[in-house]
């Protein structure tokens, strides 16, 4: 029994060591309708991941009134110059530091067959950063198909190490978008690319708690060091 004890802790010890702290994913998304707030949540439900949002600066733009006008004029500013920062509309301020994350996904609308112009200003800023990380793109749309995007995302992060796949969905198959989540993900290979391993538990199976020394604990400590479901905790 002890020795049993004994093997499940050092298994544990061996896990922090091989685990990499980076080894996190972040969903970036931007949304002015809401769909892609809503690919997310989906999305969310499925893998474990940090949830970044791109605001715009200046609220309440109205980007369709006019016949697309302001969403037009935006995209064209950046089309005319896209390796000048003043090409690109302002958005709030990002406190998200990617050296955190090793998987990046990118949720964005499409407009006029391009990327959403306040996604790009986020991957304009901070594309270089993800120079190396794992790079996934979803991308919503009404109708039209997201080669345009695609071509956007690699000017913006053109050293990302992108998934074997894109994920596109559109009005007809939004509500859909849990089952093409679920392929797209297993299409990718998504946990063996990433190395995470952890799916989210669709039940809760009781916590098993344990002290430094592998023993079995009946509650949380709430003091000190102890492991909860081969993960660390410290109170
Ligand atoms: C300025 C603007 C331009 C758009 N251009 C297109 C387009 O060219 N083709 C298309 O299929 N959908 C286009 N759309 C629709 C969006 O891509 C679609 O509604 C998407 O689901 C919006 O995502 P969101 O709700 O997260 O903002 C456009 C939307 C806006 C606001």
């Amino acid at each position: 029994m002890y020795m049993k004890k004994l093997l499940f802790f050092v298994c544990t010890m061996l896990t922090w060591l091989c685990t990499d702290a980076t080894a996190k994913t972040l969903v970036v998304y931007y949304s002015y309708t809401g769909n892609c707030r809503e690919i997310v949540t989906t999305l969310t439900s499925q893998i474990q991941a940090d949830v970044l949002e791109i605001q715009p600066a200046e609220k309440g733009l109205k980007y369709e009134a006019n016949g697309y006008a302001l969403g037009t004029q935006l995209l064209n500013a950046i089309k005319a110059n896209p390796n000048d920062a003043s090409s690109y509309p302002a958005i709030d301020p990002v406190t998200t530091s990617l050296s955190d994350y090793q998987t990046i996904i990118i949720v964005t609308p499409l407009w006029w067959s391009q990327m959403a112009a306040n996604m790009q200003t986020y991957l304009f800023n901070y594309g270089g950063q993800m120079a190396g990380k794992n790079v996934g793109l979803i991308v919503s749309s009404a109708s039209s198909g997201i080669s345009g995007v695609v071509a956007d995302c690699k000017r913006l992060v053109p050293d990302g190490k992108y998934f074997s796949e894109n994920l596109w969905i559109n009005h007809s198959n939004h509500s859909n978008r849990a089952t093409l989540i679920q392929a797209w993900l297993t299409d990718i290979n998504y946990h063996t690319v990433t190395g995470i391993n952890e799916t989210k538990a669709t039940t809760t199976a009781p916590s098993r708690i344990y002290d430094l020394g592998g023993r079995l604990l009946v509650e949380e400590p709430s003091k000190g060091l102890y492991i909860k479901n081969g993960k660390k905790f410290i109170r």
